[in-house]
């Protein structure tokens, strides 16, 4: 959580800083601040609530006209969001300035040792703690900046990203990394720290990605020189080409991002599959499995690890895998399976599903399955993320950059993966038949085109939203396959409606829920040709002799459930296993219109952000 840019080089920092502090707001979004230093004064503004305040407090407060600076957007940890607690902090003297992202874990004895040493504190945040630490041992062991952050870190339990600099000293910043994702871009001369590239993609193509427990010393016409934080060896700088641009990370003429990404998805799953799905030649070419075939082959069980809505791919998976490969799935939620002492063997293949690729409970998960020995393959978005470099092998989704908070084109892509993975196994296990096969292939082909058909019925939902906008609660039920669908269609509605929903598997209303159900209960079930039809449509009666309000996802032509609902979305119609891709587009619409018309911030809900770097 939280996103820093930082900048130094010959251009004026203030302009590329609150830009990226713009495109990293999805990190969170309850304060924001920067610090620029021009040579000679020193500015600092801070303030509760988004980029757009900070930008409209600092025309009025500050100049600008400063070669270094860096900039937060927080995601509060400690301390409530207001403008004393926005980063940056800076120390006592006043020379030392820092941004973090992260928790400092140990914060509490490490203030009260300060303060019986005369500091004092105006926050209450961790971070400052951390900045006059570190000055603390600059001045005691009388060291460099970069020494003094170096020995101070390894006081620290925790985790950060932060960057420091000293404003006697403004040739040079420092930055460190450990369980908080930070990126360099390298320009002639000049230097961009981020959370992600994406604020200093139009600068640069050239990136290094700091490892965990790694920091960096960089310095204009000198470089950057990269050390490990405990030991002190030197690492060469490993510099990627960044393949992101920035039409990818602006609305593109839609109102919001959610929007724009919910439409984007008939070429994501396209991109998803390119290269991978050659149906022609009946072939899924994965390098990661081809690679690894054996392991998934020779697997007693897969066990799925993620977090909400990827946690909800992985669901799908699991019918998907169980259903055509017949491998056994447990799924699980990163944060449980981390604390719960699982048991976990070398006969394990953990497959571990994040958009980020930075979600701290998964990344733990991921750490203490391979510690136990399992072979743990990645189903990432963000290249070069940190879970990617973390798993023994993956895929990515190649979604594209997802920065509407709520999750949409990320699920869709995530579920064409682990499809084409559960194809291609149940190819070489021999548990499809080569005529089932061949038909899944074709038709996970035409699954974009269907998307698009889905999308049609943007404003045929928009109506149905107007309808139901004001509700209070909401019930989200589906069987099979379009189970782990009422679940996602329920967490889509909650986090940006704020509207209270829950999903069931639909037969399983009847063990309590159904008491909730009256005149004023929407009730969206998820009904499909293929999925239990009949049975979904016995529970729709029973909804129905309750008089709750139903409306049907249904398959294009029904007539059963079109008798009873009173309103109904209809999609393509397609292969049972392949169905979620295409009744989570409605759903996603709904949520997204109703939160619209409440007046929500959609890309940025509340108490929300996008990256939980923090367990
Ligand atoms: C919901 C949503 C979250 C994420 C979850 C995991 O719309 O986006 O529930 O799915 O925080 O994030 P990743 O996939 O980045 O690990």
């Amino acid at each position: 959580m939280c996103g820093i840019v930082g900048y130094i080089g010959h251009r004026e920092a203030y302009p590329i800083i609150i830009e990226g502090l713009k495109r990293l707001e999805y990190r969170g979004y309850d304060s924001a601040g920067i610090a620029l230093f021009d040579g000679t004064d020193l500015k600092v503004s801070k303030t509760k609530g988004k980029v757009l305040d900070l930008e409209n407090r600092v025309s009025s407060e500050i100049s600008t006209n400063a070669n270094l600076g860096i900039g937060h957007t927080r995601w509060a940890t400690h301390g409530v969001p207001n403008d004393i607690n926005a980063h940056p902090h800076y120390s006592n003297s006043g020379n030392l300035v820092i941004i973090h992202n992260g928790i400092i874990e140990n914060y509490d004895s490490l203030k009260k040792e300060l303060i019986t040493r005369g500091y004092t504190f105006k926050s209450d945040t961790d971070t400052e703690v951390l900045i006059n630490l570190i000055e603390d041992v600059k001045l005691k062991e009388n060291v460099k900046l970069g020494k003094a952050v170096q020995i101070a870190l390894n006081q620290v339990v925790g985790a950060y990203s932060i960057a420091v600099f000293d404003k006697n000293k403004p040739d040079e910043i420092v930055i460190a990394r450990l369980g908080s994702p930070l990126a360099v871009g390298i320009g002639d001369d000049e230097f961009f720290i981020a959370s992600d590239a994406s604020p200093f993609i139009e600068y640069t193509k050239n990136a290094v990605y700091l490892e965990d427990e790694e920091m960096a010393i960089i310095r204009v016409n000198k470089g950057i020189k990269i050390r490990k934080i405990k030991d002190d060896t030197l690492v060469d700088p490993y510099v990627q080409e960044l393949q992101m641009n920035l039409e990818q990370i602006e609305k593109g003429g839609f109102e919001h991002f959610m929007l724009k990404e919910i439409h984007e998805q008939p070429n994501a799953i396209k991109d998803t599959y390119r290269g991978r799905l050659l149906v022609k030649e009946g072939i899924i070419r994965m390098a990661g499995i081809d690679d690894n075939i054996e392991k998934f082959l020779n697997a007693n069980r897969i066990i799925v690890v993620a977090c909400g809505t990827s946690w909800h791919a992985g669901l799908v998976a699991e019918y998907i895998f169980e259903d055509l490969a017949r491998i056994p799935v447990e799924v699980e939620y990163a944060s449980e399976f981390r604390y719960r002492n699982p048991v976990i063997t070398s006969n394990d293949v953990v497959i571990a599903i994040s958009q980020s690729g930075e979600t701290a409970d998964t990344l733990a998960a991921i750490k203490l399955a391979k510690a136990n020995g399992a072979f743990v393959f990645g189903v990432c978005n963000v290249v070069g993320s940190s879970i990617a470099r973390e798993t023994n092998a993956g895929a990515y989704t190649h979604a594209g950059p997802e920065i509407g908070v709520a999750s949409t084109k990320a699920f869709t892509t995530q579920i064409t993966v682990l499809t084409l993975i559960a194809l291609k196994l149940a190819k070489a296990k021999g548990s499809i038949s080569n005529s089932d096969y061949r038909y899944h292939l074709q038709e996970l082909e035409l699954i974009p085109e269907k998307v698009a058909k889905a999308l049609k019925s943007d404003e045929h939902i928009k109506q149905v939203a107007d309808i139901y906008k004001d509700a209070r609660n909401c019930l989200y039920l589906g069987r099979g396959y379009n189970f782990p669908v009422a679940l996602e269609g329920a967490l889509k509605l909650k986090e940006i409606s704020y509207i209270h929903a829950e999903g069931y598997p639909a037969a399983e209303m009847k063990h309590g829920p159904i008491a909730l159900i009256d005149e004023q209960m929407p009730v969206v079930v998820v009904a499909t040709k293929k999925g239990h039809y009949e049975k979904v449509v016995s529970n729709i009666q029973e909804i129905k002799s309750r008089k709750g309000k139903i409306i049907g996802i249904v398959t294009e032509g029904d007539i059963h459930v079109k008798e009873l609902a009173d309103h109904i979305i209809e999609v393509p119609e397609t292969l049972e296993p392949l169905s979620p891709l295409l009744t989570t587009i409605p759903l996603q619409l709904l949520s997204y219109h109703i939160a619209v018309m409440l007046g929500k911030n959609v890309d940025q809900p509340r108490n929300l952000a996008k990256s939980v770097t923090v367990e």
